[in-house]
């Protein structure tokens, strides 16, 4: 495994994620994703799967202080009062004292960025997480919540694979030190069957899965793979044995393209930058 650092943080680069996961998923794959060598795990209170997960990674044998966990609170809890008793729930349901990283899923628009960023650091001042992060900001957002938040904001969750053009996120993020984490990896289903992707894995013995993974963490970003199949979890964990050209990375960013973004509720996301 490598590792991200940020602020303290020491954030394996690949984690298993679950979202869109159902109960009965969640409790049939962890075990898998446990043997593969995955310890860094992300769900969030609207994935409805923060309890499944707590008890599969429970009843696996894992063992707390090896595992990395991140949760997200979601924007109908961006109050005083309820915020806090949301992390608590999920503590609960996780099965533990504090989550590893917290993050605010959504920037929306209801509630300014100031009073989002003032929330999580409360729940982090009283002990309920290890670190704090964002997501879906953009650059400016991420600006701002750098700049008053009292504890470091140590990523930006937010979505990138071969066909999302995030340059200027990413500037900002790196400028400030704050790592980013890569969702949507294979694009929702398209990677895995992309050709260019497939014939460059080829040349090292891998899959377009598998070439995805790897273009993320070799950028220097945390990635994170989902699948609901315990027959994938080993290829996706399998990325750490090879590197990518140059000239194989700039291939894949060549991939991007202006209509490349696949998430993005009105209700939720920013103005994305461009
Ligand atoms: N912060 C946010 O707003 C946000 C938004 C979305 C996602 N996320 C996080 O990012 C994680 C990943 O995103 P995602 O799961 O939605 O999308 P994704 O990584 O793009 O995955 C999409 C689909 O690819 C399939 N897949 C995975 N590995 C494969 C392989 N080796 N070969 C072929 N197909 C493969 C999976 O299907 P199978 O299950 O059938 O294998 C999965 O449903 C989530 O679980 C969540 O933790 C965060």
């Amino acid at each position: 495994m490598e590792y991200v650092n940020a602020h303290g943080a020491r954030i394996p680069a690949l984690g298993f994620g679950v979202f869109r996961m159902s109960d009965a998923e969640v409790e049939a794959v962890i075990g898998a994703a446990l043997d593969a060598g995955f310890r860094h795990f992300d769900t969030a209170q609207i994935y409805g799967n923060e309890a499944a997960l707590g008890r599969a990674l429970k009843s696996a044998g894992a063992r707390r202080e090896d595992l990395f966990l991140t949760t997200k609170v979601w924007v109908d809890k961006y109050a005083k009062g309820p915020f806090a008793a949301s992390v608590d729930e999920s503590l609960e349901k996780l099965g533990v004292d504090r989550v590893d990283l917290l993050l605010l899923h959504w920037p929306a628009d209801k509630v300014p960025v100031a009073e989002q960023v003032a929330l999580i650091n409360e729940v982090q001042a009283a002990g309920r997480t290890r670190f704090i992060g964002v997501s879906n900001q953009n650059a400016a957002q991420l600006r701002e919540s750098v700049a008053i938040s009292p504890a470091p904001i140590v990523t930006n969750q937010i979505e990138l694979h071969p066909y999302i053009d995030n340059a200027k996120i990413v500037a900002t993020a790196r400028e400030l030190g704050v790592a980013i984490t890569a969702y949507y990896a294979m694009a929702d289903g398209a990677v895995p069957k992309d050709a260019v992707l497939q014939k460059i894995g080829a040349a090292y013995g891998k899959s377009a899965a598998q070439v995805a993974l790897r273009w993320l963490i070799q950028q220097g970003f945390i990635a994170l793979s989902k699948t609901a199949n315990p027959g994938r979890v080993a290829e996706n964990f399998d990325v750490f044995d090879f590197t990518l050209s140059a000239a194989d990375m700039a291939a894949i960013a060549g991939l991007s393209r202006p209509d490349g973004r696949i998430v993005s509720p009105p209700d939720l996301a920013p103005d994305w930058d461009v």
